[in-house]
């Protein structure tokens, strides 16, 4: 692993941070076995992962036969690239079905999820709203350096030296690689536009019979303002050390548009253009404000 900076380091085009994985563990998953059950939820770093944990979790409680069912949704649905610093179990000896968080590409991710039946939720949101909560991010998680000035962070973050790497070819490699895959496509704006179709699609997807009353607890269960309170989802169980409680934490905004507050009219036109060049190819609609419409 190459590092780029005090606090991140480059291996195989992805980048990770120093100290939360190893080049061995990272390069182990190219034999990892994947069962039929099991569920991927994956995503670009601050797209939306926390929310879909809980998603997941309240859709498979029903059923799902893990004994940490107690336990928090990092427990649950664990990150299957970290074997360091954060919750790593020896995912072998769990029961199915087993879910799984990842933020890897597919050139990392186990091949073994090629041309199965294992699930893959794959969730992206507007890269402007992306880098703006990324940008705030950095303030409270204790492992990033703190950017000195969002223009900073935005030309990192274009350049794809920020952990996860580039947004761009993040969803570019998953957009283009979907045949390979049994995946579900959503947004994070689709998801706060309408949160009860959302979850309809996630339960359908991973062919859960839920009634509406089943239904309608997911969705209380994923909102805004009871994740924030819901020790289980909110990520206020990580120590002082990884995650500075004062400055904020995971559940920020929850919105869409909140770019608007921080992106210049130039950061906004450069931005567009470089959008253009390298996605305007696939045919995304994001929606960039609320009220708007997908463009
Ligand atoms: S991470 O670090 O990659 O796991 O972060 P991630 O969970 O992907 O992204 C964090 C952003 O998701 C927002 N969030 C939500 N929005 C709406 N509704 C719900 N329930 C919800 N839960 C999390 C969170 O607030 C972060 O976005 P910002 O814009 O910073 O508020």
């Amino acid at each position: 692993m190459e590092p780029i900076s005090d606090c991140l380091c480059r291996y195989k085009d992805y980048v990770f941070e120093i100290g939360i994985t190893t080049a061995d563990y990272i390069d182990s998953l190219q034999n990892f076995e994947i069962r039929d059950s099991d569920i991927f939820l994956v995503t670009y770093p601050k797209s939306g992962t926390v929310w879909t944990q809980q998603i997941l979790a309240s859709i498979c409680d029903s059923d799902c036969q893990d004994t940490r069912l107690g336990s928090n949704n990092m427990e649950k649905i664990p990150w299957i690239e970290y074997c360091a610093m954060m919750y790593c179990p020896d995912h072998a000896l769990r029961p199915s079905p087993r879910l799984f968080t990842s933020h890897l590409t597919p050139a990392l991710i186990p091949p073994g999820l090629k041309n199965s039946k294992a699930k893959i939720v794959y969730i992206m949101r507007n890269p402007k709203d992306n880098v703006v909560s990324y940008y705030h991010f950095c303030h409270v998680w204790e492992k990033l350096e703190t950017p000195k000035s969002f223009d900073e962070f935005l030309q990192q973050y274009l350049a794809g030296d920020v952990e996860g790497a580039s947004w761009f070819d993040h969803v570019r490699e998953w957009i283009t690689l979907r045949d390979q895959y049994n995946i579900l496509f959503l947004t994070y704006e689709e998801m706060k536009m309408d949160l009860k179709s959302a979850i309809q699609k996630i339960s359908n997807f991973l062919e859960k019979d839920l009634d509406e009353t089943a239904i309608a607890k997911v969705v209380e269960k994923a909102t805004f303002k009871n994740m924030k309170k819901d020790p289980r989802a909110n990520y206020e169980f990580l120590s002082d050390d990884l995650l500075n409680k004062q400055n904020g934490g995971f559940l920020r905004k929850g919105t869409i548009g909140d770019w608007k507050n921080t992106f210049t009219v130039a950061q906004s036109e450069m931005f567009d253009r470089i959008y253009q060049e390298r996605m305007g190819h696939l045919s995304l609609k994001f929606t960039w404000e609320m009220n708007g419409q997908p463009k």
